[in-house]
């Protein structure tokens, strides 16, 4: 079995108690927490900002994965590196000063990452990627968890996979929407390393820790 890891996105936690939700995640043997950063106009809906990653580092000591689907995300990054993210994701979509706020991430000491849509040709990246520790695939449309897992996105992850290799580029390749224990092979097998879930782990009927162990039994 490969080293992966294992990224929980907390929009699907219980707010109610979202202190609690992590701890199970983390007794769960989750490796990421994973933050939906929303703006109501990169995508279609609004969530947290760098107050919810500062409560959530007072909780746990896992890194935390910020995924930022905002406009504008250069104006966010200070607060969300002081607020304690660990990796910090930028869409390439409507970005064209993306390597200059990703060694602006650098240079702060939190792990630079870009995020793809479904509908963006790996070959966006082309130039993107001496900048990254990271690349996310989105294997939905941002916005929403509960989505169905396109099915082109093995393809892609392969794709990216590649293009890595000929670049000679270490990278860690995260997958995010629709991960299940369904889903999470193919995605192992073409080459992903870190996979986003939140309904498999935070709605899984036996229990979050069940959930978890569901992924990594079905990873490859
Ligand atoms: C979607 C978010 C995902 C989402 C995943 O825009 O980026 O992280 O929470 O949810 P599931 O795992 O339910 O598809
Ligand atoms: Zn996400």
């Amino acid at each position: 079995m490969r080293t992966i890891k294992i990224s929980c996105s907390i929009l699907s936690a219980d707010f109610r108690n979202l202190e609690k939700s992590i701890r199970d995640a983390e007794d769960g043997g989750v490796d990421w927490i994973h933050v939906d950063v929303m703006d109501g106009h990169f995508v279609p809906n609004l969530t947290m900002g760098p107050f919810i990653v500062e409560t959530i580092r007072e909780i746990t000591s896992l890194p935390l994965d910020v995924h930022l689907m905002i406009e504008k995300p250069e104006q966010l990054i200070r607060p969300f590196a002081d607020a304690g993210a660990n990796y910090l994701t930028l869409h390439v979509e409507n970005n064209p000063n993306i390597a200059r706020t990703l060694e602006y991430i650098r240079s702060l000491g939190v792990h630079p990452s870009a995020a793809l849509n479904p509908g963006t040709p790996i070959s966006a990246l082309q130039g993107v990627l001496p900048f990254v520790d990271m690349v996310l695939i989105m294997s939905v449309n941002p916005g929403f968890s509960g989505q169905s897992f396109m099915r082109h996105s093995p393809q892609r992850i392969q794709e990216l996979s590649d293009l890595a290799k000929n670049m000679n580029k270490d990278l860690i390749i995260e997958v995010d929407g629709g991960i299940s224990a369904e889903t999470i092979k193919a995605c192992c097998d073409a080459g992903a390393n870190a996979f986003v879930a939140a309904t498999a782990i935070f709605k899984y009927p036996q229990g979050i820790a069940v959930g978890i162990q569901a992924l990594r039994n079905s990873s490859c």
